[in-house]
Order: structure tokens, then sequence, then C-alpha cells
């Protein structure tokens, strides 16, 4: 029997697979979904690095590169048939892809011995080499835990960042946990019209599995900022507007309170707030510029 790392796989790329079929607006809400704040940030994020323009990697619908071209940003989407292209300039984004590429999930048997779980979650051989030194660096375990091997998102990312070209600057954007924090029993979770569900590989859901954020940082020597200090840096805040204005300019209050909800949800320290920004810069003045703008 396949691991279920293959079946995952099948179950969302594969000719019939879940993306194939189903718009990701429709199953979960991402920043993209929850607010054009999102993407105004970015935008300025683009103008503080003096960069034009924008690659959306996962872009799902396109929402983002809407806001960024409004902006006037140039953006390239890039989805499951189009070619990333050898050499990236500019800003490189990807909002929620890592968690969607299937990984090896493992389970530690009774004497202790991590070993793959298989497409029907029974336990098969016993994990070695590469995967087994990044369970022992990464997320050590014991009899009767599971673990999600983050091996191919790192790889994933590694293959994104070193197509930078000098100047550029990657950020992967994602929901995930630390060494110290690791959820005992793994992230594994569906996702099915706005629903968690069981995350059944066979494309009826989306499967998705946190990312382990400080084993993909190392990987591609990127810096790790949460969601709600990145977006604190580029000026989002959730502050309400005062009461007066509500008699003064009332339309206006009405506009400013709305944008502080959707801030608010943006920065939330337990949701999208809590999100990891993994960024990495290609030269020393990018680095630093890039430091400035995200770091408190
Ligand atoms: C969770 S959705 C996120 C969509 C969008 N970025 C957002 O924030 O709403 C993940 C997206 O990544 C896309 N994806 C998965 N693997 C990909 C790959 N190898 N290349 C490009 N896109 C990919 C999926 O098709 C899906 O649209």
């Amino acid at each position: 029997m396949t691991t279920f790392r293959d079946a995952w796989q099948e179950a969302l790329y594969g000719p019939d697979g879940f993306y194939r079929r189903q718009r990701p607006a429709m199953h979960f809400r991402t920043s993209v979904h929850a607010s054009s704040l999102f993407g105004q940030a970015i935008a300025r994020l683009a103008e503080q690095l003096d960069l034009s323009e924008v690659v959306d990697i996962g872009a799902g619908t396109g929402e983002l590169g809407k806001v960024l071209r409004t902006e006037g940003l140039s953006v390239l989407d890039i989805e499951l048939d189009d070619q990333l292209p050898d050499r990236l300039t500019g800003l490189v984004i990807a909002n929620e892809w890592l968690d969607n590429v299937p990984c090896e999930l493992v389970e530690w048997d009774e004497d202790g011995v991590p070993r793959y779980l298989l497409a029907d979650l029974t336990p098969g051989a016993v994990v070695t080499g590469n995967n087994l030194d990044w369970l022992q660096q990464w997320w050590p375990g014991e009899p009767g835990d599971r673990a999600e091997v983050g091996r191919a998102r790192d790889e994933s990312w590694q293959d994104v960042v070193r197509r930078l070209e000098p100047g550029a600057v990657a950020i992967a954007v994602d929901y995930g946990h630390l060494r110290a924090t690791r959820p005992p029993f793994g992230t594994l979770t569906g996702f099915r019209s706005g629903q968690e569900c069981a995350p059944e590989p066979d494309g009826s859901c989306d499967i998705t599995a946190h990312v382990a954020l400080d084993s993909l940082a190392a990987a591609v020597d990127g810096q790790l900022v949460s969601q709600r200090d990145a977006l604190t840096q580029l000026g989002l805040s959730g502050r309400r507007p005062p009461l007066e204005l509500a008699q003064t300019d009332p339309m206006r209050y009405l506009a400013e309170l709305s944008s502080a909800g959707e801030a608010g949800e943006l920065l939330d320290p337990s949701g999208l707030g809590g999100f990891g920004w993994v960024w990495t810069a290609t030269e020393a003045d990018t680095v630093r510029r890039a430091s400035r703008a995200l770091s408190a």
C-alpha cells in the first residue's frame, strides 16, 4: 500500500484531485479572502523594498494579485500547471501554499520506532535516512505520537528561494509550529465547504497540515516573524475610530470601523495574526531593507 503522502498527493493534485475541481474560497478563508488590507500591506512592503513585481505562488483564484494590480504592481500568478520561471525577480509570496504540500506522516510504535503511515493511516515501514534525521532534529517523538515530516515543504520552498535574483525577496506565509510546542498527535486536517472534516484522501476535501516554521526558516536561511508583527510594522492597526467621528462624519466612521474589524481579523494572534512569515532576501542591502520593513 502507498504511504499517506502519496495518497494525499493524488487526492489534491491527481487528474481528478480536489484542487483540479475546487476553488479555495469555497472551502476555507485565507488572509487574501479576509480583506484587501492584506494585499495593500504587501504592496507597501514592495514599495519599501523598491520592487515593482510580485510572483504569487499557489495563487488560487488570484485574489491577492487583483489587489496588487490595483496598487500598480505587476503580478505573475503561479498555479498548478504553470511553469515556475528559472529566475525570480521582485517579491515572491506564497500564502498558505506549503501547508498543502503533501508530506510523510509518521507514528512512533510501542518500542519508540517511527514508522510511516500508509494511505489508511496504519503503520508501515520504519523511517530511515534523511526523514529520520529530520525527525531527530526537528520533531522527536515518543510511543503513540504522530508527526508530519517537514522535508517536503522545506524542499519545495528551497526550490523557490534558489531561483531568486539578487535583490529579490521571498516570503512564505502559513500556519505552523515550532519545535518547543509541536502538537504530539500532529495537525493533519480536512476542510470541506468551510467546515473541518476527516482528512479522507479521496479528493472530496482539502487536506492540510501545519508547517514546521523553524525547520523551514533554517532550510532557506530565512527569518521568521509573526503575521501580526509583520502587518503591524507595515502599518495595519485594528484600532477603532473615535466615537466622535460617528457624529461629524458618519460615513467615514463606518468605513474606518469596518476596516478596523478586517485588520483585527488579520492581526488576531489566535487566528491569522498567529501565522508565520518566513522571509529570505538575497543581498545585504535587501536584507537590511526587509529587516527594517518587517521586524519590530
Ligand atoms: C490553500 S490554497 C491558497 C490559495 C491562495 N494563495 C490564498 O491565499 O487564498 C493553496 C493553493 O496552492 C496551489 N498549489 C498547490 N501546489 C502547487 C504547485 N506546485 N504550484 C503552484 N500552485 C500550487 C493549489 O492549487 C491551491 O490553489
